[in-house]
């Protein structure tokens, strides 16, 4: 996985060019570090993995040392079922399976849904971003369409607005807003994601799952072009809509 652990400018040449503090500064003062394209000013300023740095080639003329290049990667995908979210898996296809055009070694999954689910899955190489995505407290709702096998019935809104206790982990789940579409089908907002979590809520009224689909991510929407097993690039804007956290 692609950190994206946040460093001081400083630091970043200090450790690359093997230089000193006052030699950076010096640098900086020349304007010979570029940022993102921009002359860097502040040797206290954060950069992260994807922060590009340059420095202003000092024979003159308008070449650069690129010393930071990486680019950061988002996609999202319509997750069949059937599919296994894991980069390896010696029974079943894996979404990476279904990347033939992208350089998957980079890429993790940030938040998996089981074998039986699905709808949108996202794959990024940027562990900032993912880590906002699942950190409960960020309060990154994803939210999710059920179909089950009983009928519901009112307790069960509140019985997950409340939280249950699972003895495993040892937590309370955080309150889950749920809603009754129709007899058999529900749709649910989540703020963490615990392992089969929604089986498991809903294996307290021994009522199973027999199908879930997680139609939305924070602000981003399956884009409901995407077949199943397709995926797409998510725009800047999208990407935008989780902020990073480092
Ligand atoms: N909860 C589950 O039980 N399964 C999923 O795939 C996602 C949430």
């Amino acid at each position: 996985m692609t950190t994206s652990k946040r460093s001081r400018l400083d630091r970043f040449l200090s450790v690359k060019l093997g230089i000193n503090r006052g030699d950076v500064r010096l640098m900086l003062a020349k304007k010979q570090v570029m940022v993102d394209g921009v002359a860097a000013t502040d040797i206290q300023q954060q950069i992260n993995v994807f922060t590009h740095v340059a420095l202003v080639n000092q024979a003159g003329g308008d070449s650069f040392e690129v010393l930071q290049d990486n680019q950061s990667q988002y996609l999202m995908m319509n997750k069949p079922t059937g599919v296994v979210s894991a980069t390896t898996d010696e029974q079943h296809k894996t979404v990476m399976d279904l990347l033939p055009e992208v350089k998957v070694s980079d890429l993790h999954i940030a938040g998996r849904l089981d074998l039986n689910s699905s709808g949108l899955l996202l794959l990024t190489n940027d562990g900032g971003w993912s880590r906002a995505l699942s950190e409960p407290e960020a309060g990154v709702s994803k939210c999710y369409r059920v179909r089950l096998e009983k009928p519901l019935t009112e307790d069960y809104i509140q019985a997950f607005a409340d939280g249950m206790y699972f003895s495993y982990e040892d937590i309370t789940t955080r309150p889950v807003a749920l809603s009754i579409v129709s007899d058999y089908v529900a749709e649910l907002r989540l703020v963490e994601g615990r392992y089969h979590q929604i089986k498991r809520m809903f294996g307290r009224f021994r009522n199973p799952v027999l199908a879930l689909h997680r139609y939305a991510i924070g602000g981003l929407l399956l884009d409901n072009e995407l077949a199943p097993g397709k995926y797409r690039y998510l725009t800047k804007q999208e990407v935008k809509t989780i902020k990073r956290s480092d």
